[in-house]
């Protein structure tokens, strides 16, 4: 039996109609970027986090950075974030001159310790960018409560956590802006590249819609250097009609979490863990496994595919070299690098799948372990 870590099709196959209709609705309206369908997205993902504005961009990536030179991070600037990320978390800092600073991570959620943050504060840190890994939410108050005694600003990176709640508050709506992005893997994925900032702070959100289109205002008149990124009409048309389902699609990649939490019962994997305070959206279901690699080869050879994410936290990439951090500063983040593995997980998948991939995982233990 061959199983997809992720089947986006699927997906497709239950809205079909709707999608193909909006695709050519919008086609045929002649309006293709910053039109109709991007303004009722943002209507309605603002009104969905409980924020007073969103502001489609070209991606996740740019959300994080539009909004960090919104807030004026640049060179000379530190800005605290999680070694355990995709890499877009602190390139985006790096790229507006500033500096990344890591602080490591709790082994169970695998977001940021907020315990860790304090201590890596100095006269330079600007921001902190708490990053709502695989779809759980960080230790917000205890982040926002650091951030207000020492003067900083606080950018949720909710990329990969659209719905999830932190004590009933969605995510990217607690700090003083938050970031998604619309990646076709995402919970709320487009058929392409896309992303949105959520912010009540109406200043931000103005500078956000300047920079997103070259600093233009109005028309041909430039009053900053800025940048081309445009959510566009096709994608926000796509991603109007998979909103309405994204909190059945959440809900039911819950239920099978609770599916495979029950079935991986006994075995030798550390399942998802979730915090009290979450609502989990689970965005990749995450495994630990101490013999991780040959579990990942013996799911292969069975048909299985899987996932690593991440196989190198951020201070130990090339990229980063000159950052001068080495093996061991975050001895967390690199245990779970080398241990996690994401397994077969999507709102569709059946029982039966998620049988088959916990039966094989039962038996490599009974042969290895
Ligand atoms: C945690 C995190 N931050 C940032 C990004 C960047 O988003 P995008 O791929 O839309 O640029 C992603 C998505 O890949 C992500 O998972």
């Amino acid at each position: 039996m061959e199983v997809k870590l992720l089947d986006l099709r699927a997906q497709y196959e239950t809205i079909k109609d709707e999608i193909n209709n909006a695709v050519i609705s919008t086609i045929e309206s002649g309006n293709y970027i910053l039109g109709p369908e991007v303004k009722k997205l943002e209507k309605d993902i603002a009104d969905y986090c409980g924020v007073k504005n969103a502001i489609g961009v070209a991606s996740g990536t740019d959300a994080l950075l539009l909004t960090l030179r919104a807030y004026g991070i640049g060179e000379g600037d530190e800005v605290i974030t999680t070694p355990f990320t995709f890499f877009a978390s602190a390139e985006t800092v790096s790229m507006l001159g500033a500096k990344p600073v890591f602080a490591d991570i709790d082994k169970d959620t695998y977001c940021i310790d907020a315990n860790k943050i304090e201590e890596k504060i100095t006269e330079k840190t600007k921001a902190i960018i708490p990053v709502h890994i695989f779809g759980q939410p960080c230790d917000m108050d205890k982040i926002m409560e650091i951030a207000k005694r020492h003067n900083l600003i606080v950018i949720e990176d909710a990329c990969q956590a659209i719905g999830s709640e932190y004590k009933g508050k969605r995510a990217g709506s607690m700090g003083n802006a938050g970031c998604f992005s619309f990646f076709p893997t995402k919970n709320l994925g487009g058929y392409g590249d896309g992303g949105m900032v959520v912010t009540n702070d109406d200043e931000i959100a103005d500078e956000i819609r300047l920079l997103r289109v070259h600093g233009m205002r109005p028309k041909y008149h430039h009053l900053v250097l800025g940048y081309n990124s445009r959510l566009d009409e096709i994608q926000a048309a796509i991603l109007n009609v998979k909103l309405k389902y994204l909190d059945g699609w959440n809900n039911k990649r819950a239920e099978n979490a609770e599916i495979y939490n029950e079935l991986l019962k006994g075995t030798k994997c550390k399942t998802p863990f979730k915090a009290d305070y979450a609502k989990h959206i689970y965005h990749l279901y995450i495994i630990q496994h101490e013999k991780r690699d040959e579990l990942i080869s013996y799911l292969k050879e069975n048909g299985v595919a899987t996932g690593i994410y991440y196989p190198i936290p951020l201070h130990l990439q090339k990229a980063y070299e000159s950052l001068g951090y080495k093996e061991g500063d975050f001895p967390i983040a690199e245990h779970a690098s080398k241990r996690t593995l994401a397994i077969p997980f999507y709102p569709e998948i059946d029982r039966k799948t998620q049988e088959y991939v916990a039966d094989l995982i039962k038996k490599f233990d009974l042969k290895n372990c």
